[in-house]
């Protein structure tokens, strides 16, 4: 078992960050919040399947690989439950504004189960006319009938994911994918109409150097997505066991990850995009990217969102909802989260009620993750007296920073370029609870 390395910090998906959650937040907790829920709040409905066909050695998200149909024709059935259960205790508030379906690769679904599934979450939900349905696609085995079922079942934004096109890097993260058959994806998703892209690719993957991420990159490009999201690799063996199977002795260090996020981000911007956020970038006239230039970006459990729903509920094993109450969290194993909906209840284990003074915490680092700035007149119209300890943090940092990591700005201060990838670390001043109980060790490296 590796331990983890010093200087490990979140990516502050949320506040207080999951390893925070506790099993005091439960079935019963999540009933009463739902029950709760503003009569006209806008939803976002976040749906799991975590399966795989093949595992990604590099891969951190909930999942687990099956060769056969029948485990995920099971899981299916428990999640069809679960949207009517949790849509009953909703008792019909809220308008679903937003669908996102992720994994594991819910393009393991057959294609009668994705018009199922969408009919499921239609039937329970009232959904906008114009709501966004966006699904993370895995192009290795995307065929037709599942490009038809996703753009019968409205699909209006897809996310493909690339990692990286080079033999080497994917030999060293078992991921065999050609940068045709991931053309051919993107080809038959623009015919059916599809015409909002994203693409996820990695940095500080093991044998990467910056000349190969850069021609993966190019590759990405010629692609022409609205949006790319460029993740820095996140190695946490002690959390994934099967990230062992990686050649550490392969993986770049600390200063190539920081040539790599440089060099990349230098690429990516020259061709024309907007940078959003830690590692997002997107067409000028895409939503996330006019968000970013306006000051309206938004961070929640899928990452960056042009627009935050009122509620975000989480269906399906490991999902995470957050409510204007808290967070919620479903049991993570299949088996036990199948176990939990077949007797009639809600499957969630565990969560975080959020208290008044989390709050200013909790926007303090959402604005840093956004608009990389701490900005303490805003601060203080939000949220009163409750942010003069964090402004007193703020000057704090300014104070102590020889590096050039921060330009301050009235009474708070904006990340430079140089203090970009120190983001995430900076992020954490605000955090209360960092370095606390189980969850001090769990994080990957910042960089
Ligand atoms: C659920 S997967 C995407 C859909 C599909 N399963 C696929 O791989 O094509 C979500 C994304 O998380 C990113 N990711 C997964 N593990 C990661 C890790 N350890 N560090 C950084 N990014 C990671 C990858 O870029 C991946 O595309
Ligand atoms: S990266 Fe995607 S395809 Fe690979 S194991 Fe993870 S979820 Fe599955």
């Amino acid at each position: 078992m590796s331990r983890a390395p010093a200087g490990a910090v979140p990516r502050y998906t949320s506040y207080p960050t999951a390893p925070h959650f506790h099993a005091g937040v439960d079935d019963a907790t999540y009933a009463r919040w739902l029950g709760g829920l503003p009569a006209d709040a806008a939803l976002s409905l976040y749906a799991h399947v975590p399966f795989c066909d093949t595992l990604c050695w590099f891969c951190g998200c909930t999942t687990k690989t099956t060769k056969r149909y029948a485990p995920v024709a099971a899981y299916l059935r428990a999640l069809t439950a679960e949207i009517a259960l949790v849509a009953r205790h909703a008792q019909g508030r809220g308008t679903v504004r937003h669908l996102h379906w992720g994994g594991g690769s819910p393009t393991i679904l057959e294609p009668a189960d994705v018009l199922a599934l969408s009919r499921s979450l239609r039937t329970a939900f009232a959904f906008a006319p114009d709501a966004e349905f966006a699904v993370e696609i895995d192009p290795r085995g995307f065929d037709g009938g599942r490009l038809d079922a996703l753009a019968a079942a409205g699909l209006t934004r897809a996310s493909v994911g690339v990692q990286d096109f080079d033999r080497a890097v994917q030999s060293a993260i078992n991921r065999a994918q050609s940068f045709e058959e991931t053309r051919a994806a993107v080809e038959g998703l623009r015919a059916r109409g599809v015409r909002s892209l994203n693409v996820d690719a990695i940095y500080g993957l093991p044998g990467q150097t910056v000349e190969s991420l850069l021609r993966t990159l190019d590759g990405v490009l010629a692609l022409a997505p609205d949006r790319v999201a460029l993740f820095g690799y996140a190695h946490v063996p002690w959390m994934k066991a099967h990230q062992a199977m990686i050649d550490a002795a392969a993986l770049p260090g600390a200063e190539a990850r920081l040539d790599m996020a440089r060099a990349a981000s230098a690429r990516i911007a020259a061709a024309g995009y907007v940078r959003v956020g830690l590692d997002h970038f997107a067409i000028p006239g895409d939503g996330l990217a006019r968000a970013a230039v306006d000051g309206r970006l938004r961070r929640n459990f899928q990452g960056y969102v042009a627009e935050e729903a009122d509620a975000l509920i989480g269906l399906g094993a490991s999902a995470i909802g957050g409510l204007p109450q808290g967070h919620a969290q479903n049991a993570s194993a299949t088996g036990d989260y199948a176990r939990r909906i077949g007797e009639g209840r809600l499957a969630t284990v565990r969560g975080y009620a959020l208290r008044a003074d989390d709050l200013p915490r909790r926007d303090a680092i959402e604005r840093l993750m956004c608009d990389l700035k701490f900005d303490a007149r805003a601060l203080r119209r939000r949220h009163g007296a409750a942010a003069e300890p964090l402004v007193a943090i703020a000057r704090g940092l300014v104070a102590a920073d020889a590096e050039g990591l921060l330009a301050p700005e009235d009474d708070g201060f904006r990340v430079t370029e140089r203090g970009r990838a120190h983001l995430r670390g900076i992020a954490a001043r605000f955090d209360a609870y960092l370095g606390t109980g189980v969850a001090a060790a769990r994080h990957s490296l910042a960089v």
